[in-house]
């Protein structure tokens, strides 16, 4: 798959480290976020990762930024866009299966290396079981259409 990720001020390591993950799992991966250790605002990263995968230029995204929450709930503002605030591997399995979700955010700050990769694991091995859930989505989705207009 190919697959962005960005990142904040304080995700860069976590950044790289989840990148060398995703790439020993054959992923391509890009980078939409920052590496400068300078103080950044997370809308800034978020949203170029998020307008990315909303034109379907890539198959998942994943943003990263102190607790997760910033950077997700800017990638929830771009339309076409399910985000997963997350910090276990549980939500992040199920926001594929039941939600569809086309990215996941989570905290440099909250979770360690290795619970990270076991969250990202579980969000891009899992694929979306559609049937109810996908007429659960669609409905979600035209929530979204209606508060565009
Ligand atoms: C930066 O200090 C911090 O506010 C940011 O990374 C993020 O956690 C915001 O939600």
């Amino acid at each position: 798959m190919k697959i962005g990720i960005a990142n904040d001020h304080t995700g860069i390591e976590m950044k790289q480290e989840i990148t060398n993950y995703l790439e020993s799992m054959g992923h391509e991966v890009v980078n939409y976020g920052t590496d400068e250790h300078q103080s950044t605002s997370y809308v800034i990263w978020g949203e170029k990762v998020a307008n990315e995968v909303a034109a379907g230029n890539l198959d998942l995204g994943i943003a990263i930024c102190g607790t997760g929450l910033g950077i997700g709930l800017v990638c929830n503002k771009v339309p076409g866009i399910r985000a997963c605030i997350c910090s276990e591997p549980y939500t992040a399995r199920y926001s594929r299966l039941h939600n569809n979700c086309n990215m996941l955010t989570f905290g440099a700050r909250v979770v360690g290396v290795e619970m990270a990769k076991m969250i990202v694991h579980e969000f891009v091995t899992t694929e979306f079981e559609g049937g109810r859930h996908a007429e659960r989505v669609n409905q979600m989705m035209e929530v979204e259409k209606k508060h565009l207009k």
